[in-house]
């Protein structure tokens, strides 16, 4: 019997468990193989008791409509950076890259597919340059991975989020509001770009795009004066404007280190446009963790199933160091250090900012 080792690393996600099942079915198919999950990314196999569980059939049936993931994430840490607590409270991280491949030769692994987004892809190239027989499948909400056209996630994400455009819109009509919706991305104005085009907002701010608040306020004052007394903002959580930075909360994660995470924009925007002269009564949204919660949709399903099965695929072919992709209308195979090269931002001159642009989306710019 052989073994193959998945995990889920990052932020949770939309589709992680369909990517599961589909290593589960496309490997009990195959017979011979036995898939063990490591439960919080690669804490399972660090920690002492090691935490796996099977995954049979049996577990995954059904599972590729629920959100989250049945075997646990974390974001933190790693098993190069690995967390250490100190008996006066202070951290430090050591590197637990060699016991971590020690272990996964003592539970006999023959090959280890990690799904997770870029910080996991990073890691996932440095174990296979250190001799690991590793496979990554891209996860992000965010997009932001490249590599790859699409990653599962994205599209559940930007429906949330359309959808709480369309329910904020009601409320900015009847109150002859502004309504600002704050949503996540990171640094890749993906998920506000999408909903902005698909829900009809006035204005979109992106990462990419620093904007002008004066330019801001002159595109709602031209809607006010003409009638419309109502408008939508969507700004993504990493957007900053041309005076200033990113707005970041302090927090701790959840191995107790302090951490700064991105949030805030909304409010920050509010305070910058009433400064900016804009008169009108606005309210701020943040959309958060709703974007990643729920069923995902039919085609994050679909997407997912076709990552879990060519991962397996790439396991039996021995394509190691690679990573699944999507590139329409094919899935293949693509080096994991190409795919961690860059981040995938939007680009201001493709023709979806020129869409956005072309029914009258202002970037404040
Ligand atoms: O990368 C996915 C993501 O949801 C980002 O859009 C967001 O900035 C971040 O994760 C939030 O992470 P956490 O759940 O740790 O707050």
């Amino acid at each position: 019997m052989k073994r193959v080792l998945v995990l889920t690393g990052g932020g949770d996600c939309p589709g992680l468990n369909a990517v599961l099942r589909a290593i589960v079915k496309r490997a009990s198919q195959e017979g011979g193989w036995e898939v063990l999950g490591s439960i919080q990314a690669f804490d399972g196999i660090l920690k002492n008791p090691t935490e796996v569980k099977i995954l049979d059939n049996q577990t995954v049936a059904g599972i590729h409509v629920r959100g989250g993931t049945i075997i646990g994430t974390t974001n933190t840490g790693g098993p190069f950076a690995w967390p250490v607590k100190e008996k006066d409270g202070t951290w430090h991280t050591v590197d637990m890259s060699d016991k971590l491949l020690q272990k996964l030769d003592q539970l006999q692994i023959d090959a280890v597919i990690n799904i997770g987004g870029d910080g996991s892809q990073r890691i996932s190239q440095k174990l296979f340059e250190k001799g690991c027989r590793i496979i990554g499948v891209p996860k992000t909400i965010d997009n932001d991975l490249s590599g790859t056209d699409f990653t599962f996630g994205f599209q559940t994400a930007v429906q949330i989020a359309t959808e709480a455009v369309d329910k904020l819109v009601t409320t900015a009509a009847s109150h002859n509001r502004v309504l600002i919706l704050e949503v996540m991305g990171r640094y890749a104005g993906w998920i506000a770009l999408h909903a902005s085009i698909a829900a009809g907002a006035e204005v979109c701010l992106i990462p990419e795009i620093p904007y002008n608040p004066k330019k801001v306020v002159a595109r709602i004052n031209q809607r006010f004066s003409k009638g419309k007394g109502f408008a939508n903002i969507v700004v993504a959580e990493g957007a900053k404007s041309i005076n200033g930075d990113v707005v970041y909360q302090d927090d701790f994660n959840d191995k107790g280190e302090r951490k700064k995470r991105l949030g805030g924009i909304a409010y920050h925007l509010m305070h910058e446009l009433k400064e900016a002269g804009l008169k009108a009564e606005m309210r701020e949204t943040v959309l958060g963790h709703l974007q990643r919660g729920g069923t995902p949709t039919a085609n994050d399903r679909i997407l997912a199933t076709q990552f879990g099965v060519k991962a397996f695929e790439m396991v039996l072919k021995n394509e190691f160091g690679k990573m699944v992709a999507y590139k329409h209308p094919d899935v293949i195979s693509v080096p994991i250090s190409e795919a961690i090269d860059k981040y995938n931002y939007v680009n201001p001159d493709s023709n979806l900012v020129h869409t956005a642009r072309g029914v009258d989306i202002c970037f404040g710019n």
